[in-house]
């Protein structure tokens, strides 16, 4: 998907004339050619497009051509962006049963505790990145545990794949276990000395993470609020409004901000490279805030419904202008497949104008479920533009990093059936694509190439240290 495409979705309306103008929109929104081209180069993308167009090009780089009898198998497009996940989280998904708190004082603490040791660390961040390339994640936003050596742990294991990850150590000096507390300033040291050893390395970032306003003092924000003004290219990650139990602990804890935004808002975190993880209960008034900042949401649909944090207003967030992207937020989550988050923005879309229409008993402007269209541009596309590396990845124009994967629409038997790919009468592209959002998982991805190197081939990992 091209540019304008998650614009013109937006124009949503029933007349014939905006149907039309919005056909008309998407035809210009959408690239595909069924006998493509890719050429690569040092890891970056030289050309896309026809084959028979590009044929000059077939000696300048490494190619990858979908064409007959390949096509048959595949549907090429950027890698996914996994904009909010937790790596230390990935031996806990799928743990029964609590909301946000308990599940953080349950599993999530316990868990994270481990990551004092750099052995562990070390094991889990391989064990993770290839987890995400497995289900075509080449690029992801991620949390660490607060010690240090896991962020370190997590950028070796991405350089080694030369993957695309900003990543931080977790910021907590309140409120969690003392095994997990930062201490005073020296926490902060331990940031600094992050940042001069991983950001901007290759393609790694470091984003500064405190994990939520609960788990840091004001203190802690403000100096994260000095840190971040002193370095103009950092990131910042953490999470809002999830969880109602959360809003009234923030409110209690910080009796003097005017809401829960505002306790990031005042020292200075809420600016265009955060990200907000959720932000399910927030009000127009912090939704414009947030959009006048520049700042994304991180829509985490799985995990909203795993950990039944609440439905997220996405159409709102659209009307007011918001950034917006979608994520797994493993642990929370229960998929690190991006596909999976598709099917469940379409349900929560689909309740969202089903709740909207029972209250309000008319057509609102929630009842806009995803479409595959906006679904496949805001894995790819979309998030790199939320997370403002559009013009690193996201699209396959020459020049981006050639973060590539092959989709199979026919991996499985029902979507053979459903899909009918590579026969005489196969479905519109469009039904393809919803057919993979919502019956397609790690199987459908089909091969996954990181900065030109491939790293799944016939559906099998290869080894990460190729070189
Ligand atoms: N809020 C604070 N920490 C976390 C976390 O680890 N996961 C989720 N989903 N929400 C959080
Ligand atoms: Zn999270």
């Amino acid at each position: 998907s091209s540019d304008g495409n998650d614009k013109q979705d937006s124009n949503q309306g029933n007349s014939n004339s905006r149907a039309s103008d919005m056909a008309a929109t998407l035809a210009r929104a959408v690239e595909h050619y069924t006998d493509a081209l890719l050429v690569m180069h040092a890891g970056h993308v030289v050309a896309v497009g026809d084959h028979r167009s590009l044929v000059r090009h077939e000696a300048v780089g490494e190619l990858m051509r979908l064409s007959p009898p390949r096509n048959v198998e595949g549907l090429m497009m950027p890698g996914f962006i996994d904009t909010h996940v937790h790596f230390p989280q990935l031996d806990i998904i799928a743990s029964y049963g609590h909301c946000l708190i308990d599940w953080l004082n349950t599993y999530t603490f316990p868990a994270e505790q481990r990551f004092a040791d750099p052995a562990h660390a070390a094991e889990v961040a391989d064990a993770f990145l290839d987890a995400l390339l497995c289900h075509g994640s080449t690029s992801a936003q991620v949390f660490a545990t607060s010690h240090a050596t896991s962020a370190d742990a997590l950028f070796r294991a991405a350089r080694a794949r030369d993957m695309r990850v900003h990543a931080g150590r977790v910021m907590m000096d309140r409120n969690a276990p003392p095994a997990l507390l930062d201490s005073g300033v020296t926490a902060l040291k331990d940031d600094e000395r992050l940042i001069a050893d991983w950001h901007g390395r290759d393609r790694l970032g470091y984003v500064l993470t405190p994990r939520f306003a609960p788990t840091s003092t004001p203190e802690q924000l403000k100096a994260a609020g000095q840190l971040l003004k002193s370095q103009p290219d950092l990131h910042l990650q953490t999470h809002l409004a999830e969880n109602l139990d959360e809003v009234k602990w923030v409110a209690e804890l910080f009796p003097d901000a005017r809401d829960y935004l505002a306790v990031y808002e005042d020292v200075g975190l809420s600016h265009e490279r955060t990200t907000f993880a959720h932000g399910i209960h927030l009000d127009d008034g912090m939704r414009q805030r947030i959009a006048d900042q520049g700042a994304s949401i991180a829509f985490c649909p799985t995990s909203n419904l795993f950990l039944g944090s609440g439905l997220f207003d996405r159409a709102s967030a659209r009307a007011m202008g918001m950034n917006i992207s979608i994520a797994t937020d493993v642990g929370g989550g229960s998929s690190l497949c991006e596909l999976e988050s598709l099917k469940a923005a379409y349900q929560i879309g689909q309740l969202h104008g089903a709740v909207a229409h029972d209250v309000a008993g008319l057509e609102s402007r929630a009842n806009q479920p995803l479409t595959p269209w906006q679904g496949f541009y805001q894995l790819t596309l979309g998030n790199a533009r939320a997370m403002r590396l559009q013009d690193k990845v996201g699209n396959l124009r020459p020049g981006m990093e050639a973060d590539v994967i092959v989709l199979d629409p026919a991996a499985t038997p029902l979507l053979a059936r459903r899909t009918r790919w590579g026969q005489s009468s196969q479905v519109s592209l469009q039904e393809v694509l919803f057919a993979l959002m919502m019956l397609g998982d790690d199987r459908v991805i089909r091969e996954v190439h990181v900065a030109g190197q491939c790293r799944k081939l016939h559906g099998l990992m290869l080894s990460a240290s190729s070189e």
